[in-house]
């Protein structure tokens, strides 16, 4: 049976979405809708999908799931909208600009008993999945403790003051590229249930917008992640895991893709070390674009996403309890800043 999924937001990501949806042999790209026109048209071209620029044409289009990568304070009215219409919903991140709003976001998805995924795309990267690996086989033993990191190097990166500026943003790098990382994070202690932080403005001065974020996360049993996000990084566009326990280490990182593993029988005994260049990805970058490695993490995503469709589970596919944990996981941060105590975070939501 074909899937038919219409896309809202057609700029730099919908773009990929739509021809994502496009290629797949399972779905059907039904509607692209975007406020530009020629934005949702060249999103639709190769396909037959409507060409709309209001959510009134849009959703009267007959559709079983719908992808929204608009800008982020209209997440919530376009998820309520599909949910309410008994579609699934694969969301960018971050869910939305607020802890309240992803609540609600999740709640009207609980409600219609429809999937709700968010767009955590890096879990889809290969160096990623190669730490996954390594972990889920045990290679290094249960994990000891772990270090993210991501950034950039700031505000040139953004092209519209909804990327960036709070309120509208909902902060700063914590919201931006730091909230893969902090689903990272997540993805590997289990859960955070205790956050230290400090979240400074002061490189950039936008008033609400961290420009840095230091934290600790801690999971239930004690196991803790090193966790830094920033909008001050020389090197330009980075983001990077390391996951230590007693055997080794497994590092992933971006860019450009690559992977470590050092293994040893006990700490200070010989060593093995992996060295992963992924030169494949190098090369299709360097003819193509980046763009296609984003693509090929977005094909990962809607194979999971059709599969928990369908009633299958597993996959890396990011939850809408995990998009609601990362906002909750940012709040605790500026909380923990302003008061310079650890926060606990509340019970996990149900969803
Ligand atoms: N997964 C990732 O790694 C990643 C990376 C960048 C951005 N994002 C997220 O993807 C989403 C889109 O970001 P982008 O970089 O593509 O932004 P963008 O500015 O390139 O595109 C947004 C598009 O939405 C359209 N739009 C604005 N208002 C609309 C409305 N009311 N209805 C329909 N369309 C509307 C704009 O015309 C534009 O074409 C955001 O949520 C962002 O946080 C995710």
């Amino acid at each position: 049976m074909t899937i038919r999924i219409g896309v809202i937001g057609a700029g730099r990501i919908g773009r990929l979405r739509a021809a994502t949806v496009h290629t797949h042999p399972q779905t059907t790209l039904a509607a692209v809708c975007d406020v530009n026109r020629g934005a949702a048209q060249a999103a639709a071209q190769g396909s037959t999908a409507v060409v709309c620029t209001t959510l009134d044409e849009f959703f009267a289009v007959p559709m079983d799931a719908v992808i929204v990568s608009s800008p982020v304070q209209m997440h919530e009215e376009q998820c309520l909208r599909a949910f309410a219409l008994g579609q699934h919903v694969l969301c960018e991140k971050p869910l939305s600009n607020s802890t309240a709003s992803a609540e609600r976001i999740l709640a009207a998805s609980v409600a219609a008993g429809k999937v709700l995924g968010v767009g955590f795309n890096l879990r889809f990267y290969p160096a990623m999945q190669y730490v996954r690996e390594v972990v889920d086989a045990g290679t290094i033993g249960p994990i000891d403790h772990i270090r993210v990191f991501g950034g950039h190097d700031g505000l040139n990166n953004f092209t519209a003051d909804w990327q960036y500026k709070a309120p509208v943003s909902g902060g700063g790098a914590m919201m931006d590229v730091g909230i893969h990382i902090t689903d990272i994070a997540r993805w590997f202690l289990g859960d955070v249930t205790d956050v230290y932080g400090v979240v400074t403005e002061n490189v950039w001065k936008v008033p609400g917008s961290e420009d840095n974020a230091m934290a600790i996360f801690r999971n239930a049993a004690g196991v803790s992640a090193t966790y830094h996000a920033t909008w001050d990084e020389w090197q330009g566009y980075e983001v990077a895991i390391e996951v230590y326990g007693p055997k080794g280490m497994v590092r992933g990182a971006y860019a450009p893709m690559q992977a470590l593993l050092i293994t040893h029988e006990k700490p200070g005994g010989p060593r093995t070390v992996v060295k992963k260049r992924y030169l494949d990805i190098a090369i299709r970058e360097k003819l193509r674009s980046w763009t296609t490695t984003t693509q090929a993490t977005f094909d990962g995503e809607l194979a999971d996403w059709l599969r928990r469709m369908q009633g299958g589970t597993g996959g890396a596919l990011a939850t809408g309890v995990d998009g609601v944990r990362s906002l909750q996981v940012r709040d605790a941060a500026v909380q923990s800043s302003a008061t310079r105590q650890a926060v606990a975070l509340p019970p996990l939501p149900v969803g």
